[in-house]
């Protein structure tokens, strides 16, 4: 089965969190289970000079308005990769959302109907030596391939391609002003309560929940969260009219990249029998954070965007609780610039216990995930989450929020949880410094038990959150609908 892959940021090219993760992965894991797959993605500058094998497809590939499509591979995997080449929307260094101040581009809307409207015409006929069966579009990005297949399919009384638009993040939606309508080329009435209008303006993302054929998301929890008013980002009444097409397809680590016994990148490798070199790995980062050598109480780390999303005033208001207890605590991310000021505040004033370093930088996470004790995601809400993936597959024993992926993918450590040899993390329920700051103390209490962690520890690697499970299921998927 042919499909296609839209989406607008891959590792190892470019990322700016866990979509790219998702994508540089699922592609790998889709061909091993006998798909024909390629990918599209802008030819935004670091992709372009990640795939120096990139040429003009054999026709030339001139689009309608101007670039050209290449072809190349996606480097490690062999995986085929369409790249839009259309300067004038996509050379643009850094951040492919937004400019250096932060603010999304201006003509965001151009720059990302773009690439759904290719992702349509690679199922009909654009390049004469491959066609998708399925368009598989990924967040608001690719939230307009589904609507110009059907557009196509309107026009020529011929359907192209199934479609799946699978939803990573429902609080980023890509509305845009309604005069932007007549830059997209769709027909006039797909403006309207059943199309993309929402709320007066036009919504990729809903566009994406209209169209698709299957709508899936990165977690079971979520698909059902996402049903509900309190997550649903105003889109729920659309996804509950469609709940017979959504399901949750939940994420899973890519073991070439984010594995204790091989990473490169860590300073000692370590699996769940021998687990010596994680010391070590501890011992090198609270040394290279200027965090004093202790080993007597968890070292806590974080890795992620610094959003309200992520818990952040949870982390800020339990700090004197988890100073009190000698715990330490190491944070790597970039983000709002409120959170930046006052987590570097907090670093300030307890140099030796807490560590911040404000930036991004891929080689440092692997560090933080394999060097600290414990992985803290206490979101507020969490589609999949992936930090809390890669804190289990190294024995950095995860703290969630029992919300969204989270809740599906760590077991809290209560005792009887330690009894039946379920436990794999700390879970709490509500959205509250109490509730948090209880996990935090299951943690340092379990910390003591040498052995127990150790059996915790041990579990918590041996989860297998593999990428063939999740791709026979988008198979499944893609069998329903294919063209
Ligand atoms: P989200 O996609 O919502 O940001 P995920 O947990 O799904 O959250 O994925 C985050 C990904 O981004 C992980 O691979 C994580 O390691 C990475 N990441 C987040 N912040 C940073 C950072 N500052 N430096 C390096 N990697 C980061
Ligand atoms: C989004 C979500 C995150 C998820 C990632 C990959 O960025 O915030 O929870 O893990 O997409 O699907």
């Amino acid at each position: 089965m042919k499909v296609l892959q839209v989406c607008a940021e891959i590792f190892p090219l470019l990322k700016t969190g866990g979509l790219a993760d998702v994508c540089g992965a699922l592609p790998g894991a889709l061909v091993r289970r006998g798909c024909d797959v390629r990918v599209l993605v802008p030819a935004f500058p670091a992709i372009l000079r990640g795939v120096p094998d990139a040429k003009p497809l054999a026709t030339g590939g001139e689009l309608p308005d101007g670039g050209r499509l290449l072809l190349g591979t996606l480097p490690g995997t062999g995986v085929p990769l369409y790249l839009i080449d259309a300067p004038a929307l996509y050379a643009r260094e850094g951040n492919p959302y937004a400019d250096e101040a932060g603010q999304p581009y201006i003509d965001n809307h151009r720059r990302f109907a773009l690439l759904g409207r290719v992702g349509a015409l690679l199922a009909d006929g654009f390049d004469p030596s491959w066609s998708a069966q399925v368009v598989h579009g990924h967040d608001w990005h690719a939230g307009l391939a589904p609507a110009y297949l059907r557009a196509a399919q309107l026009h020529s009384g011929r359907r192209q391609a199934g479609s799946v638009h699978t939803v990573h993040n429902l609080a980023f939606q890509g509305t845009f002003p309604l005069d932007v309508l007549g830059e997209l080329g769709l027909p006039a009435d797909f403006y309207q309560t059943h199309g993309l209008e929402f709320h007066g303006q036009v919504s990729f993302m809903k566009a994406g929940l209209h169209y698709a054929d299957r709508i899936t998301t990165v977690s079971p929890t979520y698909a059902r969260e996402i049903q509900g008013e309190e997550q649903g980002c105003g889109l729920d009444g659309v996804l509950r009219a469609r709940s017979g097409e959504l399901s949750g397809i939940l994420n899973a680590v890519d073991d070439a990249v984010w594995n204790p016994a091989i990473d490169e990148l860590i300073p000692a490798r370590y699996d769940g029998r021998r687990l010596a070199g994680k010391g070590r790995c501890r011992l090198a980062l609270q040394s290279s954070f200027g965090l004093g050598p202790q080993t007597d109480r968890p070292l806590f780390g974080v890795v992620s965007r610094l959003t309200e999303q992520k818990g952040f005033n949870l982390i800020l208001e339990g700090l004197p609780q988890l100073l009190e207890r000698g715990g330490q605590l190491v944070v790597l991310g970039t983000g709002e610039p409120g959170l930046i000021a006052a987590l570097v505040q907090a670093a300030k004033t307890h140099p030796g216990a807490i560590a911040v370093k404000v930036g991004y930088d891929e080689e440092l996470a692997h560090r933080v995930v394999a060097g600290v004790d414990v992985m803290m995601v206490p979101s507020r809400f969490e589609p999949c989450g992936l930090t809390q993936l890669y804190g289990l597959k190294y024995g950095s024993l995860p703290l969630v929020r029992k919300v969204g992926g989270l809740a599906d993918t760590v077991v809290d450590s209560s005792l009887e949880n330690l009894d039946d040899g379920s436990a794999t993390g700390f879970v709490f329920e509500r959205f509250e410094v109490d509730d948090y700051v209880a996990a935090l103390r299951r943690a340092f209490a379990l910390f003591k038990r040498k052995g127990e962690w150790q059996e915790v520890q041990r579990r918590a690697m041996a989860q297998a959150f593999d990428w063939d499970a999740a791709a026979a299921q988008y198979i499944a998927q893609y069998e329903h609908i294919a063209a």
